[in-house]
């Protein structure tokens, strides 16, 4: 089938890219040209697990194009999927200036009947926005075509696209009409399809994300009274864990939730409380919640060294939001590394793929390492913040030598209290 992917992000690259390997013809279009150019290279612009060699073996073969102009590629087009970003406005609210001009430059250039498919994550009631936007081009143009639209939100995680992309638990596709489904059973065959009204497939994304957060704060609230009452978080988790009604997934305490999904649609599903005239008090609290957490890690050092941490040298394993992935983007290292600038700490970091992105965001504040021992170096504290597999079980002996003390902050639980204080560390864990 002929798709065109509008924004080359990491879900419209990825989604191509999966499209493409399915046998698809896709276009992916993107209004950054640069972006573009480098993609006619094979060179991705973010990282991404498998990404670049699906990228580098389609479009060797034929089947994935990246053009600019959407006016180019539009020839036997079936589908047109929408996956732009929709970042917070300042209030909050989900901002939907992106997935508005794709919607036009759609209505401006479309001259045949076409699926327009809504990946980005958006409000409910945007879908119909976006069908009235192109029509109304459509009307200025007097074209007489006939546009259907479905919501088809995306529910990869950045480490793992690839391969949550190939094998979701579910599509969910919201319609209008059932006339739509057989090109989207075409599309996603061998996948478990759930079809829902457009409303209520819009929703389901955000309430996918808000339940997920909120298991998270929920965690990290109770670690946090599990820390003043003596109790071990990890025991608490593993014995409420094996309730199949609870079950494992998205109970691990931490230094609080970030990316770019998240916090940006707890915020927006919160807005969309408070303009219909609703508080969504859960969400607020797990909002309220994450952001207290991503302080903790700097009160746990603040004590360390009573409240003077000017000099002293602090090194960071672990910048990105989570593991296999070079996303900053709100992660518990900003907040923590803010805080420690201020109160004049000499920062090392080390990421296995994340210090370019925060060298862009940082720039000489801090000191960038490309081993992880040596972002360790002579420092009075290491503190853990993403658990990327290689921090899992480094030497402790070359460590202990190479700092010039032996504490460590675990901001995400991997270490085993016991065995660190037997390797000589001061362990303190969330
Ligand atoms: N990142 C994730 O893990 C993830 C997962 C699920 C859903 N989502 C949702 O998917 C959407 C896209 O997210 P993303 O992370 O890929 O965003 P992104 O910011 O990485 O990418 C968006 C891309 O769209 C391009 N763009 C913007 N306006 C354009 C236009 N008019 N025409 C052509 N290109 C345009 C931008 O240049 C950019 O390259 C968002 O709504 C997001 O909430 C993201």
């Amino acid at each position: 089938m002929n798709i065109v992917i509008i924004g080359a992000g990491r879900v419209g690259l990825v989604t191509g890219s999966c499209f493409a390997e399915m046998g698809n013809n896709v276009t992916v279009i993107d209004i950054d040209e640069n972006k573009i150019q480098r993609l006619r290279e094979n060179i991705v612009s973010f990282y991404e697990p498998d990404l670049e060699r699906l990228v580098r073996k389609n479009h060797k073969v034929g089947r994935l194009h990246f053009e600019i102009d959407l006016a180019n590629c539009l020839k036997r087009v079936k589908a047109i999927f929408i996956a732009v970003g929709t970042p917070s406005n300042n209030d909050g609210t989900a901002n939907l200036c992106q997935v508005l001009e794709a919607s036009r430059n759609i209505g401006r250039n479309i001259k045949h009947d076409i699926l327009v498919v809504i990946k980005s994550t958006v409000p409910v009631g945007t879908s119909q926005k976006i069908k009235s936007i192109i029509q109304e081009e459509l009307d200025k143009r007097r074209v007489g075509i006939s546009i259907e639209i479905v919501s088809n939100p995306e529910f990869l995680k950045e480490g793992t696209a690839i391969k949550d992309f190939m094998n979701p638990d579910r599509v969910i596709v919201g319609v209008e009409n059932e006339k739509v489904q057989k090109l989207i059973d075409e599309l996603y065959k061998p996948y478990r399809i759930i079809y829902t009204d457009i409303p209520s497939a819009e929703m389901i994304k955000y309430v996918a994300n808000a339940m997920l957060a909120t298991r998270i704060s929920f965690m990290n609230d109770i670690a946090n009274l599990c820390s003043l009452i003596g109790v071990d978080i990890n025991m608490v988790r593993i014995g409420i864990g094996f309730d199949s009604r609870i079950g494992t997934k998205f109970l691990y305490s931490g230094c609080g939730y970030g990316g770019s999904c998240f916090p940006k649609d707890i915020k927006a599903l919160i807005q969309i409380g408070y303009t219909n005239g609703y508080a969504m008090q859960l969400l607020q609290a797990v909002e309220a919640v994450n952001n207290n957490q991503k302080t903790i890690l700097f009160d746990k050092l603040l004590r360390i060294f009573e409240n003077n941490l000017k000099g002293k040298i602090v090194a960071l394993w672990g910048l990105s939001f989570k593991p296999n992935t070079d996303d900053i983007c709100e992660s518990p290292a900003l907040t923590l590394i803010d805080a420690l600038l201020k109160a004049g700490a000499i920062i090392q970091v080390y990421d296995p793929v994340a210090l370019e992105e925060t060298r862009r965001h940082f720039g000489n504040k801090l000191y960038y390492y490309t081993n992880m021992y040596d972002a360790a170096k002579n420092a009075d504290v290491l503190l853990l913040l993403t658990e990327w597999k290689e921090f899992y079980s480094p030497s402790w002996e070359l460590l202990k030598k190479t700092m010039g003390h032996s504490i460590l902050l675990d901001g995400r639980n991997i270490y085993d209290k016991k065995k660190m204080h037997l390797n000589g560390f001061t362990y303190i864990h969330i």
